[in-house]
């Protein structure tokens, strides 16, 4: 062992703490001895941490408790209360004003059908309605849509019966694993609107039309911000451009019950006798 670590160990410093006091040669001009200086740096570090919990604290007392507020499990800052209408129920929170959407729904209110994605608006998956508009809930914040009807994938069936869309993408098989569905679903459901009132889009050909007529590629173009990565793109192309058009098609899958479970082993029975 050398002669300077023989120091390091018996001033109780680690080597970074001693080569960043390296830096500091004032420091013994002003008579400050390196082991005083470092312990007064952690007790001012203290001190300041100390006050800023002390400061929350403070917020969290002074707040009266909203009936019915769903509380997160840790401590927050900036916290705003804001009424959310999700699906058509008005929700209180409390909340740091610069939670977005997504994780309020998510982790606060347990409505995991919106998925998280990229959590940067690169995929859509996280796609929720908003005043009849479809936005990315990773890009939006809580606080900025309150007043606002937000319709998520949880509020689009009517009781047990399901929104048109949801049964054209099962009747499609507009799905494998599933993640990214809700988020196609909700896009899909808006955008049907947006047809409706004519907005247009890159590929819209006649662009002084008050309705859309939405062809195969206008739904590709309309839908390419939700990302699929199982590819299940064609049967979401066929899936809305049913609901879209009115015109039902048979089904092309059947998925198979019991009872031709039960004749298929009988005929297959009867071939072995
Ligand atoms: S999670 Fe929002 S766009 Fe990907
Ligand atoms: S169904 Fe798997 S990502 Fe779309």
């Amino acid at each position: 062992m050398n002669h300077e670590m023989d120091e390091n160990a018996a001033s109780g410093l680690t080597p970074d703490e001693e080569a960043l006091l390296d830096q500091m040669p004032w420091l013994e001009e002003a008579g400050i001895s390196r082991r005083a200086f470092v312990g007064h740096a952690i007790a001012g570090g203290l001190g300041l941490f100390a006050t800023d919990l002390l400061e929350v604290e403070k917020a969290f007392a002074s707040l009266a408790p909203s009936p019915g507020a769903v509380y997160a499990g840790q401590a927050m800052e900036n916290i705003v209360r804001v009424l959310l209408n999700i699906n058509g129920e008005a929700k209180p929170l409390e909340i740091d004003s610069r939670v977005v959407l997504l994780d309020a729904l998510r982790e606060r209110l347990q409505l995991t059908g919106t998925k998280k994605g990229c959590d940067q608006g690169q995929c859509g998956a996280c796609t929720v309605i908003v005043d009849g508009k479809r936005v990315l809930s990773c890009l939006t914040l809580a606080a900025s849509v309150e007043g606002k009807q937000i319709r998520t994938i949880e509020g689009l069936a009517e009781g047990d019966e399901l929104h048109p869309m949801q049964a054209a993408f099962i009747k499609y098989d507009g799905f494998q694993c599933g993640y990214c569905t809700p988020g196609q679903i909700c896009s899909a459901v808006a955008l049907l609107d947006e047809a409706r009132r004519g907005d247009v889009s890159h590929v819209t050909e006649d662009v002084s039309a008050s309705t859309t007529r939405l062809s195969d590629d206008e739904i590709r173009e309309r839908m390419s911000g939700n990302i699929c990565r199982c590819g299940a793109y064609p049967k979401i192309v066929a899936a809305i451009q049913e609901v879209h058009s009115g015109r039902e098609t048979q089904h092309t899958w059947a998925i198979v019950d019991e009872t031709r479970l039960a004749m298929v082993r009988r005929e297959i029975a009867d071939e072995t006798v």
